[in-house]
């Protein structure tokens, strides 16, 4: 066991949103980052669509709120959408101005950037870096970070849970102090002191059986802010994205919106378009109504997948604006110029999560929620493509901004004690936590997934409740280990989300049930809000 030196503001997570925040900090504050495995993996890397953003003067920034309420279908809060939509292309300069590289139209024609288009946006609005604009933010911003002499990139260092004033049994308002961190490496428990500490860990998809998301996506965050007396909001809404590739070999890989964007179709295996049953706007219509249509297609039909065919389009178009998918799918024998790709839905995104400000603030002082973990009431029932980068860039910068105005009244945490291992012992039984993951997981996308039933919840319900109280006794008694760091955090996300699912008794975005299929029109659409009940035990 080990403490480290206190720094000014512990950054855990080191995607699109932790590395923006670290990145505006630098100058002024001593910034920690935390990443549980290398410094770029995460969502963010993996991003391929891009990023929504007005940059064309026939669009408009009212145009991008009005998509974005319309997706969000009656829950989007606002004032948060016309901030995020406002600061849409600024957040873009600064990465151009950073040396971000987005695809541009050839000189000839303008030389600005391309913009492709995504569903549920009624203008082509999504900046991107071909069919990997994930990849070129990340590099350039791990780039930038590690330059910064004033930023610390802890990588294979994954946080347990965080230290509060409440949890030492401190006087005062609940603050955040730091936070328990194992370093996989040594395999030490070493405890960071902070004055502000950061969540940015990411959504929490792996939850589910298939998933589009890397392995980092465990809702860590949202788990840990629970724990610590943060309220969260709105974890019904798990959207699954229509398009993931099919194949046996093929580990959650993502065809990307933008090749519907682009003309691609979805077809039945026998070849028949059937997006048009579903929705006027076809393929381009919300992922919720695309993804619920074909998993709706797939049952009716017992198939195991449906088609998403773009070889109608010239090869040299597709092979240029998709080079990923291209070569990802050539490598399980698929040529997308001239066949059709084998596609079904998985999970993609957490719409819902710990609850913040404008500001980024939490209901704990000191901690902020950035990126996918946080619920800023952007996304209301249903995310709108591509908004996830632009909410991770603008809120990166809001939050790192309030630090700054804080960072004098704020004072420096006060000693933490060490992290207690005194009562226990390594595990000998390994196979409890590889068992009641894969458990979890299956029984969360046959009850919890796409189409849900108040009996299906309620048996979700009770197996959470067992594994819940399985995996908190196997906790107390063994030493800690990154799984069963993850799989507690699994088992208290699943939780939320089956406690908010069974509150909503109607259909709103992407909460579907087939005992309640309509929104509830007796009364304003309401955010599911849950609140930690005190007290709340020491880590
Ligand atoms: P992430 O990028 O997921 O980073 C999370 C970080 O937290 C990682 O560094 C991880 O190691 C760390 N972490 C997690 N838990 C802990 C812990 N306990 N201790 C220490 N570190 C921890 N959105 C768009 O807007 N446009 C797109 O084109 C797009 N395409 C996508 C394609 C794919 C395949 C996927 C999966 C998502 C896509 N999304 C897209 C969604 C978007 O990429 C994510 O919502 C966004 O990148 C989340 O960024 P983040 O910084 O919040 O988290
Ligand atoms: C995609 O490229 O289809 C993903 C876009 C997103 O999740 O916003």
């Amino acid at each position: 066991m080990s403490a480290t030196e206190p720094v000014d503001v512990l950054v855990i997570g080191s995607g699109a949103a932790g590395l923006r925040l670290a990145l505006e900090l630098a100058g002024a504050l001593r910034v920690a980052v935390l990443a549980k495995r290398e410094l770029s993996e995460g969502s963010s890397y993996h991003a391929q669509g891009g990023i929504a953003a007005v940059l064309d003067s026939e669009d408009s920034i009212e145009a991008h709120v009005r998509d974005t309420l319309a997706a969000g279908a009656g829950l989007c809060h606002e004032d948060v959408v016309r901030f995020v939509a406002g600061e849409g292309p600024d957040a873009i300069a600064w990465l151009v101005e950073h040396g971000v590289h987005f695809t541009e139209v050839p000189a000839a024609a303008g030389g600005h950037l391309h913009l492709t288009r995504e569903g549920g946006h009624s203008h082509r609005r999504i900046v991107h870096a071909a069919d990997a604009t994930g990849r070129e933010v990340e590099t350039r911003l791990l780039e930038l970070a590690r330059s910064h002499a004033a930023i610390e990139l802890h990588e294979w260092h994954i946080a347990i849970d965080l230290v509060t004033s409440r949890k030492l049994g401190l006087p005062g308002p609940n603050r955040c102090l730091g936070a328990y961190v194992l370093d996989r490496n040594s395999g030490r428990v070493r405890v960071f002191p902070a004055r502000f500490v950061v969540l940015a860990t990411g959504g929490a998809s792996k939850v589910y059986l298939y998933t589009s998301n890397p392995d980092t996506a465990t809702g860590d965050g949202i788990a840990m802010a629970w724990r610590a007396g943060c309220r969260v909001a709105n974890m019904e809404f798990n959207q699954f994205h229509p398009t993931c590739l099919y194949h046996p070999h093929a580990k959650s890989f993502l065809i990307t919106e933008a090749v519907r964007g682009e003309g691609g179709r979805l077809l039945l295996p026998d070849g028949t378009p059937f997006m048009q049953r579903f929705d006027p706007r076809g393929e381009l219509a919300p992922r919720d109504i695309v993804a619920r249509a074909i998993d709706h297609e797939m049952k009716r039909l017992g198939i195991d997948h449906v088609l998403l065919d773009i070889s109608h389009k010239p090869a040299d178009f597709i092979r240029s604006h998709f080079p990923t998918v291209y070569e990802r799918c050539l490598v399980y024998g698929i040529d997308m110029t001239r066949e059709p790709i084998p596609v079904v839905p998985a999970a993609h995104y957490t719409c819902g999560g710990v609850m913040t400000d404008l500001a980024g603030r939490t209901d704990v002082d000191g901690l902020y929620a950035v990126g996918e973990t946080a619920h800023t009431g952007l996304h209301g029932a249903n995310r709108l493509a591509s908004n996830s980068l632009l909410e991770c860039l603008v809120f990166a910068r809001a939050a790192a901004r309030d630090i700054l105005a804080r960072r004098e009244e704020v004072p420096p945490p006060p000693p933490l004690p060490e992290w207690d291992e005194s009562r226990v012992t390594d595990s000998d039984e390994e196979v409890v936590v590889s068992h009641n993951w894969d458990e979890l997981r299956r029984f969360m996308w046959d009850y919890v997934g796409i189409v849900r039933t108040d009996k299906r919840l309620e048996r979700a319900q009770r197996r959470v409740d067992l594994l819940a109280a399985e995996i908190q006794e196997y906790y107390s008694n063994f030493r800690v280990t990154n799984d069963l760091i993850e799989l507690r955090n699994l088992v208290t996300v699943a939780g939320l989300i089956i406690r908010s699912a069974r509150l909503r008794r109607e259909s709103r975005g992407l909460h579907y049930t087939l005992d309640h299929p309509h929104p509830d029109a007796s009364r304003p659409p309401r955010d599911t809000v849950l609140v930690p009940e005190p007290p709340v035990h020491r880590a």
